[in-house]
């Protein structure tokens, strides 16, 4: 049913069947020119030297993690305002995530924020930018440069972000970590892609992918740990496609969001996402307004659904989930993050919804609340 609201949706197209059939007929379905060309003009559109795909954002990130070259014994800062991959990638390799709450309005750890946590044990800092809203990459630059702290992006939210100094998220020269699932703002079913340093790292993340072989597979030699995290060619052939239309992928989610935000202005009962100020801009992953604290969040999304409307509660805070619990964080340890996932509310969000579908939303939305 094309007319259906649905909360998310790929927007695939010919394109993306003419390269995948391109692979079929090829047989080559994995390390093959696909997958070489999908991290070409990936590294192309971004800017950047180099791009590693990998089969999810959380492998990309667990790759990230091992090349900045944290394990066991180190600490690491980030916001518990996330999606669990981001916290789960320090655990794979027996790191401690340190949790530190979030600026009320853009919902993002500060380099602020994560200065008041950092003393002798913190090696790290794990800057997300969530709900592609762009975090303060200079100000984490600046810390860990002054404390001596690894850095690590998680970008998985946020391809197609302008930062301050009007940097695409992943182009800064710190490694960073995007993720292609279905509902993202380009998908390749499933899919990341770790963006590293400089090329010398990319072999080496590049091998890690791949059990620890050389690039050219030419022999067995296994040159230490790796992970099969290998990207697919039919994977990868999705993933070319939606580069090509990146672009409009992108321009399609904001003239959405615009569309939302201009209906919704005004209603006291709602705050809205914020858009960049200046040079920034915010790649719309999501469209989340946070409701008063004397709504009930819960019944609203019940209410929605009997009238039709998908919506969701977004995003959890991670740090009370049980593969925690040996660091001893407790509910009411980060007032503001609490409060947004309290309060938080995601809106059916895609590039194809159509001025009456998102006028419909609105329409179903106010009648919840009113109700
Ligand atoms: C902030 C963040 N980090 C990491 C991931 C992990 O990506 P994937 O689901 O592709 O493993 C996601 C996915 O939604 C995410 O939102």
């Amino acid at each position: 049913m094309g007319s259906e609201i649905t909360l998310s949706k790929p927007d695939l197209g010919g394109r993306e069947e003419e390269l995948i059939l391109e692979v079929v007929r090829s047989g080559r379905l994995s390390l093959g020119p696909m997958l070489e060309r999908f991290e070409l003009e990936f590294a192309e559109w971004l800017g950047v030297e180099d791009a590693i795909a990998t089969s999810s954002g959380t492998t990309a990130l667990h790759l990230g993690v091992r090349s900045v070259g944290w394990g066991r014994g180190d600490r690491v800062v980030l916001s518990p305002f996330t999606f669990v991959a981001s916290a789960n990638a320090l655990l794979y390799e027996g790191v401690e995530p340190v949790f530190a709450d979030v600026d009320p309005e853009t919902l993002n750890l500060t380099p602020e924020g994560a200065a008041a946590v950092v003393d002798g044990t913190i090696t790290g800092v794990l800057p997300i930018d969530i709900f592609g809203f762009p975090c303060d990459m200079e100000g984490f630059e600046r810390l860990a440069g002054e404390a001596g702290l690894g850095l690590l992006e998680d970008g998985a939210q946020a391809l197609g972000t302008i930062d301050r100094q009007g940097r695409k998220v992943g182009s800064r020269g710190t490694p960073t970590a995007f993720a292609f699932y279905a509902n993202k703002q380009m998908t390749t079913g499933e899919g990341g892609m770790l963006i590293p340093r400089d090329r010398e790292e990319g072999e080496r993340i590049r091998s890690e992918r791949n059990q620890g072989r050389s690039a050219d597979m030419s022999s067995l030699d296994h040159s230490g740990l790796g992970f099969n995290y290998r990207m697919s060619d039919v994977a990868a052939a999705i993933g070319v496609a939606q580069v090509e239309r990146l672009d409009e992928l992108l321009a399609a989610r904001e003239r959405v969001a615009t569309l939302y935000s201009a209906l919704l202005e005004g209603d006291e009962r709602l705050t809205l996402p914020v858009f960049g100020s200046g040079s920034e801009v915010r790649s719309w992953f999501v469209y989340v307004v946070r409701l008063t604290e004397e709504i009930d969040r819960d019944g609203v999304i019940e209410r929605l659904a009997g009238l039709g409307i998908p919506s969701k509660a977004y995003l959890p805070c991670v740090h009370t989930f049980p593969q925690f619990a040996e660091f001893g964080y407790a509910e009411g340890d980060f007032p503001i993050a609490e409060a947004a996932s309290r309060q938080a509310l995601a809106l059916p969000f895609h590039g194809s919804l159509d001025e009456a579908q998102v006028e419909t939303v609105v329409a179903r939305l106010k009648e919840a609340l009113d109700a």
